[in-house]
């Protein structure tokens, strides 16, 4: 494989992001999480292209980018989905999504489909309780008060390379 590089555009969004921080280490976690946008997983070598372009030591790169579980050192499936079974999901059906998904997509010990098109997790709180269970897609994509018939769907669309439509959290008004 090529050496990874970013093009002149992201290094300008790069440099963009430093200059909103006092350091450039500090620019290390957006700058990772663009990186992993473009080349779907941090490598070795996607590691050291965050870290020489930030100037920053790989150690320092690497520890940042193992520490926090939205960054993928070694992606393991085409489409990372995390199902929350804390709390209140795991109480309010998300162990039986997980489970769910666990025999109708044959997930190996890892959460891998057989074709590795799909790479499920469980999710420690996502942050939206009163919309359990809830999962996410790749980071970046909501769903909520999913059944298995909603995962099913998701997963339909997901094999066409369509992400879901963003759901906003409804609201609920406390005096009704
Ligand atoms: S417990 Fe699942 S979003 Fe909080």
């Amino acid at each position: 494989m090529d050496k990874p590089t970013f093009t002149p555009a992201e290094l300008a969004q790069i440099e963009a992001f430093c200059r909103k921080y006092p350091t450039r280490q500090s620019a290390v976690m957006p700058t990772l999480w663009l990186a992993q946008e473009k080349f779907g997983e941090l490598s070795p070598p996607v590691l050291e292209l965050v870290a020489d372009t930030l100037g920053l030591p790989y150690a320092h790169v690497e520890g940042v980018a193992t520490f926090y579980t939205m960054y993928l050192t070694k992606r393991k499936g085409q489409w990372l989905i995390e199902i929350c079974t804390c709390f209140t999901c795991g109480e309010c059906g998300g162990q039986e999504l997980w489970a769910y998904a666990q025999e109708k997509y044959q997930l190996d010990k890892e959460g891998v489909t057989p074709d590795k098109t799909f790479w499920f997790r469980e999710a420690e709180c996502l942050g939206a309780c009163d919309t359990a269970p809830v999962l996410q897609i790749e980071g970046r994509r909501m769903a909520f008060s999913v059944t298995p018939e909603k995962l099913d769907h998701i997963l339909q669309r997901l094999r066409t390379g369509e992400l879901p439509p963003f759901e906003s959290v409804p609201i609920r008004n406390p005096e009704v």
